[in-house]
């Protein structure tokens, strides 16, 4: 009986153990980005996107339905709370478990987004020619996920900004 019941008090630790480490790789993007308004946002005001990147995210993201039609497109951008610092100075690499979240809005004044673009920062190993960053695209209006991965097109773009770890700092006004 007695060894019963430590077994039971050894599973009920493995299994608290499990789902306390790293808390921000066991929630799912879909959930990050659902609760995105608890995250730090660094943009104070829509960021107007670089008619490039509007461009390309349309040839990326043509069969999205809920893209809008309208250029130029707008984004804010959220991060966790973890790697604010590291967003803002610029300095150093991102902790693992890191969340940056681009929402991509139609216009300036749109307050729903219509396409979410995230890079996570994952272990090391995960991807170290490119920062072990994981990218990923979501819906704007179901949040559900779109693809993810080590996904090309992205990498091949922000490999010019592997000074900052690969992430670009283009909205903030100080940089
Ligand atoms: C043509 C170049 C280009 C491509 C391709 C591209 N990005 Fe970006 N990305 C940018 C630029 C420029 C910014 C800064 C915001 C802006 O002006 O759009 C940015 C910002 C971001 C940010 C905010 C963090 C940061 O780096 O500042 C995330 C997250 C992001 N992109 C994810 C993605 C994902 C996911 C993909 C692939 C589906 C992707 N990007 C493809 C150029 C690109």
């Amino acid at each position: 009986m007695k060894s019963r019941s430590m077994c039971v008090c050894f599973a009920a630790f493995c299994f608290a153990a499990v789902t306390w480490a790293a808390p921000e790789e066991s929630q799912s993007l879909s959930q990050i980005v659902a609760k995105l308004g608890s995250l730090p946002r660094v943009t104070e005001t829509p960021h107007r996107m670089a008619d490039s990147t509007a461009a390309l995210c349309k040839i990326v993201y043509n069969t999205n339905i809920h893209e809008g039609a309208g250029d130029p497109a707008y984004c804010h951008v959220h991060v966790t709370e973890n790697a604010k610092t590291t967003l803002l100075s610029g300095e150093g690499s991102y902790p693992v478990g890191t969340v940056i979240v681009k929402a991509k809005l139609e216009n300036e004044k749109s307050r729903e987004a219509t396409l979410y673009t995230v890079m996570r920062k994952r272990e090391a190993g995960y991807d170290a020619e490119h920062g072990d960053w994981e990218y990923a695209v979501l819906d704007g209006r179901t949040k559900r996920i779109q693809s993810r991965g080590r996904i090309d097109s992205c990498m091949d773009c922000h490999q010019q900004y592997e000074s900052t770890d690969f992430v670009t700092r283009a909205y903030l006004k100080s940089r």
